[in-house]
């Protein structure tokens, strides 16, 4: 696919140059319908991280102490109980052992800079403060310096079981723990290498796809058990349950083809899944992937 063509991403074609040159929000921005928008307290808030961590971010100043309100530790103990309860019996092993190797309490919410110094003794990873979602290339820029961005805000407190962007109890609950295993953290290294090194805004595209379906709402089988992989699914009380049991969502074994040619929906609830068989299945499949794509990352 030569670059002036248009790919296809959530249902609508864009330029495939944005995914290789993509924009960056240097103000905050709350998407229609967002639960936050007319409360000025909640906004002002928002505003406040956001220039800290863009701050942090850009001049490399590793994840800032932030001292958290009263409302948004309530939030948090609100619920982190409710995931830690699904995620004992639902989360693949990978999850749990850095949850508890980390330590992550549901009392009060973790300072982000300890916890990256612990990921960089352990598996020389560590945090990269994030003003909030970054593009997917930005995203898996800092990845392949073996950085992993992560949101320092929480969602709004009139639904604390939803937040329609990437926040803390995503970020730190969903995307964290496994950071604590060395094979997890190579493979994400890998997928950033290859996604900030390709030219093609197809290829992008395709590694995307193949994160999205594994590393955010992956499954993996455990002993003959499907568990729960991705951060998306392991930080939502809704997609637990749904990702694992709901008859109107598909699971089907992780097939690389059929996962890079599935577009998806980063709004609504998943209704399409994937059960990779193991994690160093996945290796092998993104290595195949990123040979076969010709990026010299390996
Ligand atoms: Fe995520």
């Amino acid at each position: 696919m030569k670059e002036t063509e248009r790919i296809v991403e959530y249902g609508v074609p864009i330029d495939a140059q944005t995914m290789i040159e993509p924009p960056d929000a240097a103000e905050l921005e709350l998407e229609p319908g967002h639960p936050g928008l007319g409360d000025e307290t909640y906004i002002a808030r928002r505003k406040e991280l956001f220039a800290l961590c863009r701050r942090h971010r850009l001049e490399r100043l590793g994840p800032p102490l932030i001292e958290y309100t009263a409302e948004e530790t309530r939030i948090w103990r609100e619920v982190s109980p409710k995931l830690d309860e699904l995620h004992r019996k639902h989360a693949c092993s990978i999850y749990l052992k850095g949850k508890d190797d980390l330590a992550i309490t549901q009392a009060e919410i973790p300072q982000l800079r300890t916890i990256s110094e612990r990921l960089e003794r352990e598996t020389n990873m560590h945090l990269v403060p994030a003003e909030g979602a970054l593009p997917y290339r930005t995203f898996y820029e800092y990845i392949a310096q073996r950085g992993f961005p992560v949101t320092q805000f929480i969602r709004h407190g009139s639904h604390p079981e939803f937040t329609p962007e990437p926040d803390m109890i995503h970020d730190c609950l969903g995307h964290v723990p496994p950071l604590m295993n060395q094979d997890y953290a190579e493979l994400l290294t890998l997928i950033g290498k290859a996604a900030a090194t390709t030219p093609h805004g197809d290829q992008v595209l395709a590694l995307k796809r193949f994160s999205w379906f594994s590393i955010e709402f992956g499954l993996i089988e455990e002993a003959g058990e499907t568990k729960v992989f991705g951060a998306g699914i392991l930080s939502s009380t809704g997609e637990i349950p749904r990702s694992l049991f709901s008859a109107q969502a598909t699971r089907r074994p992780f097939a690389t083809e059929v996962v890079i040619a599935t577009d998806y929906d980063p709004s609504q609830m998943q209704k399409d899944f994937f059960i990779a068989p193991s994690l160093p299945f996945l290796r092998r499949e993104l290595e195949a992937l990123v040979r076969r794509f010709n990026i010299p990352v390996l």
